[in-house]
């Protein structure tokens, strides 16, 4: 079976389809569904939540709602799940409620890949005597699965990678990276804020510690989530108000507090993946993981097929050099792209498009360090990057292609 794109883009405001969308890696379309939920919310129910009178009640419910439905989407519980304002913030939290359990001289493995949300705090963490170790990668752009070997000991305490490269698109081996570093004790931190968009998360089938992704790339609102393993965050040490109990595992992380419209309208990406389940299923899986799970795989499928045609223009073009796997395969990689072109700024490339309808970006997208380590950035120029999502069609991609050659040497 193959995704229906004529349903899937009805989905959402038509006048997005007037312009061929490849910054999806930057920020996914919301659907009207999602845009209905906010606007209720805001429009019925703005109210402080949780007194007893009906507004206030209903709104509850709402905020309730899309909490619950979201942690049940990644085969979370409800309490595992921390709502706030964005990963970054989300793994800075984290960084500061768990240093409290570490000694000096103890080590946190910190992946060169990572987007600087899933570095940068850890990072600080040596400010109180913490060793950071860098995962280096290798010459294109992977992670090095033989020096993660030989840097876990028994003094790491936690290994920070992401799950999907923002720059390259290629997925990593979670479940196999996780196993290594809980061999010698350590937690790990995952970042899957490249890969939500694309392959659905399944929390504990991977069996990772820390689990994060932003919902605007999840084609919702601009909200982050934090997964963490209920033993792991009853241990960490509460970020909030004082008078929020150390087993108030839904408050504890998220000292600027939930932002409620937001959080109710998590129900429509919900509502979205539901339409699009009853559409394609004839028989649907039982539960909502099962059904999101189910529908990924027809996103992952189409996917595929989108950087099949985009990477066999790129791999015929000798003066575009690629960063990351020359593969299209599914199980490689989602459809996030980024590259340089011989003899021409990269800056450039987006600016020309954009005159042709066509938005992509360019730039480090806040992988400064990784690619600052492969030699790619001069001072005032990055990589271009063209990313897909699964409302894209092949006739968009085609779009993408024919403007490339028109515009490059
Ligand atoms: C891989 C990756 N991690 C983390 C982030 C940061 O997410 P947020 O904007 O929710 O802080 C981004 C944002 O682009 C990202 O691409």
């Amino acid at each position: 079976m193959n995704l229906d794109l004529d349903f899937v883009r009805r989905q959402y405001p038509a006048n997005h389809w007037h312009c061929a969308f490849f910054e999806n890696a930057g920020g996914a379309f919301v659907p009207n569904a999602v845009i209905d939920r906010i606007s209720a919310y805001m429009g019925q129910t703005q109210v402080q939540p949780g007194y007893p009178s009906a507004i206030s009640t209903a709104a509850a419910e709402r905020i309730n709602l899309g909490h619950r439905l979201m942690a049940e989407m990644i085969g979370a519980d409800v309490d595992e799940v921390t709502i706030a304002a964005s990963t970054s913030i989300n793994v800075y939290v984290l960084a500061q409620a768990l240093r409290h359990q570490w000694n000096t001289g103890d080590e946190i493995i910190v992946s060169t890949l990572n987007h600087e949300a899933n570095s940068g705090p850890w990072r600080r963490l040596a400010e109180f005597g913490l060793n950071i170790v860098e995962w280096p990668i290798t010459a294109n752009g992977s992670l090095d699965m033989f020096a993660l070997d030989s840097l876990l000991n028994e003094k790491t305490r936690l290994v920070a990678f992401p799950h999907v490269s923002n720059i390259t698109g290629e997925i990593n081996a979670v479940k196999i990276i996780t196993q290594k570093a809980h061999n010698v004790g350590a937690l790990v931190c995952v970042d899957g804020v490249a890969c939500a968009p694309h392959r659905a998360v399944a929390v504990k089938n991977w069996d990772v510690d820390f689990y994060l992704f932003s919902f605007y790339k999840v084609f919702g609102p601009h909200l982050g989530c934090l997964y963490g393993k209920p033993e792991h965050l009853l241990r960490a040490k509460g970020q909030g108000h004082y008078f929020f109990p150390e087993d108030d595992l839904l408050h504890k992380l998220n000292p600027a507090g939930p932002n409620h419209e937001s959080i109710a309208a998590l129900t429509g990406i919900a509502d979205y993946f539901e339409s699009l389940a009853a559409h394609h299923f004839a028989a649907p899986a039982a539960t909502f993981f099962g059904r999101t799970q189910e529908l990924y795989n027809l996103f992952a499928q189409h996917e595929e097929s989108l950087a099949r045609q985009f990477l066999d223009y790129l791999n015929n073009r000798a003066d575009i050099s690629l960063i990351g796997p020359a593969r299209y395969e599914k199980e490689v990689r989602v459809p996030t792209f980024s590259f340089q072109v011989e003899g021409v700024k990269s800056s450039t490339v987006p600016t020309a498009l954009a005159a042709d309808n066509i938005a992509i970006g360019e730039g480090h997208f806040y992988a400064k360090r990784m690619l600052d380590s492969l030699g790619l950035l001069q001072t005032d120029d990055g990589v271009v990057r063209c990313s897909m999502a699964h409302y894209n069609t092949a006739d968009e991609v085609s779009q993408l292609i024919d403007a490339l050659e028109k515009h490059l040497p």
